[in-house]
């Protein structure tokens, strides 16, 4: 047998401890699978004395993160400490650096650094992996680098952040708005105290960034995704849209084609007899479609011990294997610009939600402005009051370019009819 791979690790929370308690529990199995055995050697952490419920003693102690990156005995560091830049990303470059491999959970960094340490690796000669960084314990990039590597995929879309699922299929199943599930999943310890990258959609535009590379092979563009969250996403409309026939869900769709990269993090109606309709709680699902292999679909558990710890130790596999290629697939200098796709080319159909002012004539407003953007109307709902005043106007357009959808929201814009914003949900077909 050969010698065991040695790991630093850098963040011990309640990922850190799963990767731990995995490595520990799966030893046998883990040194049959890679050939060799995998060995923590080195850990990290901010408080060295907080109980993590395993036992450390038999690590060495680092309390500079970085220091991790030159720490003798070490071949590959494991980074879950999280944030774009900071300790991670400055442990990334001197690990790189040191021509040492290194695995991440980070999407942050990924998606505002992941170019830069991927020719980092490339140029050291050493892996950068990140498994967990999409969709947490669901081996999606590894399905679509390794495992569907011989397709050109046009389209990849998804469920990429547990936190807005649970929300969403929480006041779906309850009836219940979006404020008071989202204090609840904070007091249950679902959501983060500050939850503004998830229900922003921030966390899923990251994710999106990475999978759209390791799909289409274009350069990482984060910058380029535009993302909107669930904050607006209100009770009466998870019932109009079931009533319509759809589930509420916050879809990332990334396509790339002649017209360039378009990636873009929205709540969509999703039909219910659509596989991400069915795609509950706080679980990620990842639909990729391939010009030969067809549509496939990844689901599975997004955050959590078990699942994170499995994508990364999965990674250290690999890694102990001496199996690993080029973080996205293909070296840096292969991978191509994909140039931001308008979205006002794009063709689809919509659900516009208004809140109005119970008035003559709001109708009638709304539906000149359709008109003189060339908004053809499929269905119209008025209901009376929903909470926080006003009552609610749906509509559901027939298909047509965005860009007229979003010229008859201009008109309406700071129309003294509307309470608040209109929301545009868009129809997955
Ligand atoms: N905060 C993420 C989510 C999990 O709610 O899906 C980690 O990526």
């Amino acid at each position: 047998m050969s010698e065991p791979l040695r790991v630093a690790l850098a963040g011990l929370g309640t990922v850190g401890g799963g990767v731990i308690k995995l490595l520990e529990a799966n030893r046998a199995l883990i040194e049959r699978r890679a050939g060799r055995g995998i060995e923590v050697v080195a850990v990290s952490a901010r408080d060295r004395t907080k109980d993590r419920g395993v036992d450390l003693s038999r690590f060495a102690w680092v309390d500079d993160t970085t220091a991790l990156a030159t720490q003798e005995g070490v071949d590959v560091v494991v980074e879950l400490v999280g944030g774009s830049d900071g300790p991670a990303l400055t442990l990334a470059r001197a690990t790189l650096g040191n021509r040492r491999g290194f695995v991440t959970a980070n999407k942050a960094m990924l998606a505002h650094h992941g170019l830069e340490l991927a020719s980092a690796a490339e140029a050291a000669g050493v892996p950068l992996k990140f498994e967990a960084a999409v969709a947490g314990g669901v081996p999606v990039i590894k399905g679509l680098r390794e495992g569907a590597a011989a397709n050109e995929i046009a389209r990849v879309y998804g469920i990429l952040n547990g936190t807005c699922n649970f929300i969403l299929s929480t006041m779906e199943s309850e009836g219940r708005d979006f404020a008071e599930v989202l204090a609840e999943a904070q007091a249950l310890g679902f959501a983060e105290s500050d939850p503004t990258f998830d229900i922003d959609g921030i966390d899923a535009a990251h994710k999106l960034s990475i999978l759209a590379s390791v799909a289409f092979g274009t350069r990482p563009a984060f910058a380029d995704v535009a993302a909107l969250g669930i904050r607006q996403v209100i009770a009466a409309d998870i019932a109009e849209a079931a009533a319509l026939g759809y589930k509420v869900r916050l879809v990332g769709v990334a396509e790339a084609g002649p017209y360039g990269l378009f990636q873009r993090v929205h709540p969509h109606l999703v039909p219910i007899d659509h596989p991400l309709a069915h795609v509950t709680g706080s679980l990620n699902a990842v639909v990729a479609e391939g010009n030969f292999v067809g549509r496939l679909f990844f689901q599975g558990p997004g955050a959590g011990e078990g699942p994170t710890a499995s994508a990364v130790v999965a990674d250290l596999i690999d890694i102990a294997r001496g199996e690993y290629g080029p973080a996205y697939a293909m070296p840096v200098a292969a991978l191509i610009d994909g140039a931001r796709a308008d979205s006002g080319e794009r063709r689809g159909r919509a659900y516009l939600r208004f809140t109005v002012e119970d008035k003559v004539g709001v109708l009638a407003e709304i539906a000149a402005a359709m008109r003189d953007a060339g908004v053809s109307i499929e269905s119209l709902i008025q209901r009376g009051a929903v909470s926080g005043g006003g009552v609610l106007v749906a509509i559901v357009t027939h298909e047509g370019p965005e860009r007229s959808v979003a010229q008859a929201l201009e008109k309406l814009r700071g129309s003294p009819s509307l309470v608040g914003a209109p929301l545009w949900m868009h129809i997955l077909e």
